[in-house]
């Protein structure tokens, strides 16, 4: 009886080792500036942080790469594949683009993960130093597309916290490809007037979340492309940029759709669009399907609620003008606010693709201090409650 008491605690034991191990695994922490990098806004540190990430990967245990306070200039740089699914960018520091936006101009990102699972990016700024590309775009010279700032792109269980990101030279975040990523207290910093700017783009990706953001930049503050679905977005703050927008939809003749998308607890303030959906007028299997925009304050927004299915800059390359996108089972609930121009909700939809069950309800918006306007083309759906403008639908 003895012997069977020890030998099951001894089993119970063995068990509780396996299961508990990679608690108990002393989690590894790499330096950069034990590798080399230096914090003193010019000495390019780029090795040390991919050497970093190199020996995180490697090791067998939760590895950190710590980034201490101080400016490390960083060329473009892919931390990709990766063994160790438990690795933690902490940054106490500001990273720096090159400033000279020809070295990066021409890469698809400056900083990007790709194919990895597990990783967390905790705090940092990033300094994209995107001024330059903006002037020399304005300028009408011909320049480089511009980097993303932070390109994540097939990776999956990935945390964003606490991260600001400053200047892009294009887009600021990109989510490409991922299943499960959180961005929480994320903020993007550029003028209103920078071009192409968008602060955080989802495409072909599942589950992403984007909690407690703060976005002021001169494109879409959250651009939603083809294939984003189970996407989540709450308490963000946009403006100035151009709003929340699922689309530019339906460029393509294939195309993955956008579906169950929930916008919720959002200030818009002197943003060009609150609320948008957009799609080309051209032929597309696309579809958006099942998006709920919620608790939504417009402080000066020029066209707080919009579908626009006409989208065709230049009136080029849209044979036959119509949209092949169907939007669907849309719902705008409690919305309220001020408009800055006269039709605050604007449905133009596709003559081929009708958007159907669109439903407003509880809807008070003005433009100044009158009831603004709703036009409808091609929309079918119902309103309930309070809805200012009249309902058009
Ligand atoms: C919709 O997405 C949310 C996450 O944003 C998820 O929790 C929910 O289960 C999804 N609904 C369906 C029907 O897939």
């Amino acid at each position: 009886m003895v012997q069977y008491v020890s030998s099951s605690s001894l089993l119970l034991a063995a068990v509780l080792f396996m299961v508990l191990q990679p608690y108990w695994a002393t989690a590894v922490t790499y330096n950069v500036v034990n590798l080399g990098a230096k914090g003193d806004g010019h000495t390019d540190s780029t090795k040390a942080f991919l050497n970093a990430w190199a020996a995180a990967c490697g090791s067998a245990s939760p590895a950190t790469i710590y980034v201490p306070p101080g400016r490390y200039l960083l060329r473009n740089a892919v931390f990709r594949g990766c063994k160790n699914h438990a690795i933690t960018f902490r940054i106490d520091a500001t990273l720096v683009a090159p400033s000279d936006y020809r070295v990066i101009g021409n890469a698809a990102n400056w900083l990007a993960f790709q194919d990895v699972t597990g990783v967390s990016i905790i705090g940092g700024v990033l300094d994209g130093q995107g001024t330059g590309l903006w002037a020399c775009k304005r300028s009408g010279k011909s320049c480089p597309n511009g980097a993303t700032t932070l390109g994540l792109t097939k990776s999956n269980n990935i945390l964003i916290r606490g991260l600001t990101s400053l200047n892009s030279q294009m887009f600021h975040i990109v989510i490409n490809g991922c299943h499960i990523v959180k961005l929480q207290g994320v903020r993007v910093s550029a003028s209103g007037h920078s071009p192409n700017t968008d602060g955080i783009h989802v495409q072909l990706s599942s589950g992403v979340t984007i909690l407690d953001t703060q976005i002021k930049t001169g494109d879409d503050c959250v651009s939603i492309g083809p294939g984003a679905t189970n996407l989540w977005i709450e308490n963000v703050a946009c403006g100035p940029g151009h709003g929340i927008s699922i689309g530019s939809l339906g460029k393509d003749l294939e195309e993955e759709g956008v579906q169950n998308v929930t916008v919720k607890t959002v200030t818009f303030t002197g943003s060009q669009n609150g609320v948008r959906i957009k799609s080309w007028a051209r032929a597309s299997n696309g579809f958006v399907k099942g998006v709920v925009f919620q608790h939504i304050l417009m402080v000066n927004v020029q066209n707080p609620i919009v579908i626009d299915q006409n989208y065709c800059p230049g009136h080029k390359n849209c044979p036959g003008q119509v949209s092949g996108v169907k939007v669907s089972d849309v719902t705008y609930q409690d919305i309220h606010g001020t408009s800055a121009s006269e039709v605050a909700v604007k449905f133009d939809c596709s003559s081929k693709n009708p958007c159907s069950g669109i439903k407003l309800q509880d809807v008070k918006l003005t433009y100044r201090n009158k009831a603004p306007e709703s036009s409808c083309v091609n929309a079918g759906g119902m309103a309930s409650g309070f809805v200012e403008p009249a309902s058009c639908l």
